[in-house]
């Protein structure tokens, strides 16, 4: 992992946000090639999801949307994490991701300050970390006093017992942490030149809501009827207690979501018996709300696979009862496994009526819709495919890293980083070389060849340096192709007047490619079978 965030850095995929001043804990930039790779897997997502399906419509709705929104999906009251603080080092961390510690605890009933007498009867207690003695951890006790107001304290009542397995400690100092709280992490500001309490306004934690919120308005303007979706692409907002693994867990990130909206059971029954779990095939009207929710797994597996994520390197985990939201029937995580544990990039839920009954409670609104086919009035249900952009990019950025050991012509080994990413997704589609800088008919052609591949594809013009040094730099961005203008080009045989060099960057082969030829054959390669 520590590899690929130096790449990432050093070629400018993603970086600290704010750098120069330190950065910002949670928040991330994407360079040069990392917003070009972002665009691509986005604009897959909606073309997929949207243009290629006539049951879907889009939607870029706001961030800050009226309070009430959040009231209504149970964000102000609900979306909170267990958080404990250390209570030497005020560091804050999330309960349900602490490493339960073993060893030998160590309790004292308070302590007296030597010099004004003056007592503190709050108890205290520290781990006795490996390679900490009695007085290290005596220490830490001393420091907590002191933190009470006690200049010179002298520790009272001191016993010790062995723990297992606790998770009450802080593993980075030992000391005891404060009982777990809820923590609300929705990011909070103020509409208005006034801030108080009547004009609170959130950024929005997810997309989903505002395409519950609209979700009559799109249906009305778009003709669509149910079953159908509406999908939605935008930033959202999480003040994550513990932001870590890179993007994995910031507190800005992208979401694509998919709201699809489905015929309840009982009115899917007016079709036919509604299947209890997946047929397989094309959507039926009798389908339920797990034949749904089985399809749109199927379809975000395969789509993954264009994206260059196979299925074997990503795994489902169905939620268990006791995990499952509030409003969820099921829910299945898509999960993929990166270099520091196999973890979640999207959750497909069933969200039953929750939402929309939701809406309509609080707005006052009905959100009821009226199915000309079943000729009956419902509010429907929805089944939601929700996926991180960041997450996703970090998983195919992982998934592209490459070493691989070659020999150079010379017969010397080197290791050759290269960046696999699927032609599709790749930032830079291909790379275009004249073999000399200084040879202006090299140059002039090199440039022909960008003009006439531009308008299709980002290519990358590169004259500087040897080319074998050319090429290594565009393995590690990634780009798939390398076009080589050389005397050949030229005519000097004759018979390879108007032809390039085409390299692929995974096999490094070389093969002769007229002009005439190479865009329709590019294309095709960057598309793969349709
Ligand atoms: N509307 C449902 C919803 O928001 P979620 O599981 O909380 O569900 C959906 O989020 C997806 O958003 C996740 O699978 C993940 O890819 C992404 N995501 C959530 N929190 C994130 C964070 N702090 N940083 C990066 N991506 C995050």
């Amino acid at each position: 992992m520590e590899k690929i965030v130096s790449l990432c850095k050093r070629r400018g995929f993603i970086f600290q946000s704010s750098e120069i001043y330190g950065g910002i804990n949670g928040f991330w930039d994407y360079g040069p090639l990392g917003s070009e790779l972002k665009r691509n897997l986005k604009e897959i997502w909606w073309r997929s999801m949207t243009r290629e399906r006539d049951d879907m419509a889009g939607l870029d709705a706001t961030i800050i949307m009226h309070p009430k929104i959040w009231d209504a999906s149970g964000h102000t009251t609900t979306f909170a994490d267990p958080m404990v603080d250390c209570l030497l080092s005020k560091k804050r961390f999330r309960a349900d991701q602490l490493t339960p510690l073993s060893g030998t605890a160590w309790f004292w009933t308070g302590a007296v300050d030597n010099d004004s007498g003056k007592v503190c009867n709050d108890p205290f207690s520290m781990l006795q970390l490996p390679g900490r003695d009695a007085n290290a951890v005596r220490k830490g006790a001393i420091l907590f006093y002191k933190g009470r107001g006690l200049e010179n304290p002298q520790l009272q009542g001191e016993t010790t017992k062995e723990v297992t397995n606790s998770t009450q400690y802080n593993e980075e100092n030992g000391s005891l942490l404060t009982e777990p709280r809820a923590f609300n992490l929705m990011l909070k500001t103020h509409v208005g030149p006034v801030e108080s309490d009547d004009n609170v306004a959130y950024l929005r934690p997810e997309t989903a809501q505002a395409i519950f919120a609209q979700f009559k308005t799109v249906c009305e303007v778009s003709r669509q009827s149910v079953p159908f979706g509406i999908c939605q692409i935008g930033k959202a907002f999480r003040n994550e207690i513990n932001p870590r693994n890179f993007t994995f867990r910031s507190r800005e990130f992208e979401q694509m979501e998919l709201e699809y909206f489905i015929r309840p059971d009982e009115i899917a029954a007016t079709f036919g018996t509604v299947p209890d779990g997946d047929p397989g095939g094309e959507p039926q009207p009798n389908w339920g709300w797990k034949a749904w929710h089985a399809y749109w797994l199927r379809k975000r597996l395969e789509w993954y696979e264009t994206i260059g994520l196979e299925r074997d390197c990503l795994e489902l985990y169905w939620q268990t009862p006791e995990e499952l939201a509030h409003y969820a029937r099921a829910t299945v995580d898509i999960l993929y496994k990166f270099p520091f544990g196999t973890q979640e990039l999207e959750g497909i839920a069933a969200r039953g009526c929750f939402d929309l009954s939701q809406h309509q409670k609080f707005s006052g609104k009905s959100m009821e819709y009226f199915d000309e086919a079943a000729k009956a009035k419902y509010i429907p249900h929805v089944i939601e495919p929700s996926a991180g952009v960041d997450r996703m990019l970090l998983a195919v950025i992982c998934h592209a890293y490459h070493e691989e050991t070659v020999t150079d012509d010379k017969g010397k080994e080197e290791v050759r980083v290269v960046m696999k990413f699927h032609p599709r997704v790749a930032p830079i589609k291909v790379g275009i070389f004249p073999l000399l800088k200084n040879k202006p008919e090299l140059v002039a052609k090199a440039r022909e060849v960008q003009a006439l591949l531009r308008p299709h594809m980002n290519v990358f013009y590169d004259d500087a340096g040897a080319i074998g040094r050319r090429y290594r730099r565009q393995d590690e961005a990634g780009t798939p192709f390398g076009v080589t203008i050389d005397f050949d080009t030229l005519g000097e045989d004759a018979s390879l007047k108007d032809t390039v060099t085409l390299r692929d960057r995974d096999t490094m082969k070389q093969t002769r490619v007229h002009i005439s030829e190479l865009l329709p054959m590019l294309l095709s390669k960057i598309q793969g079978p349709q």
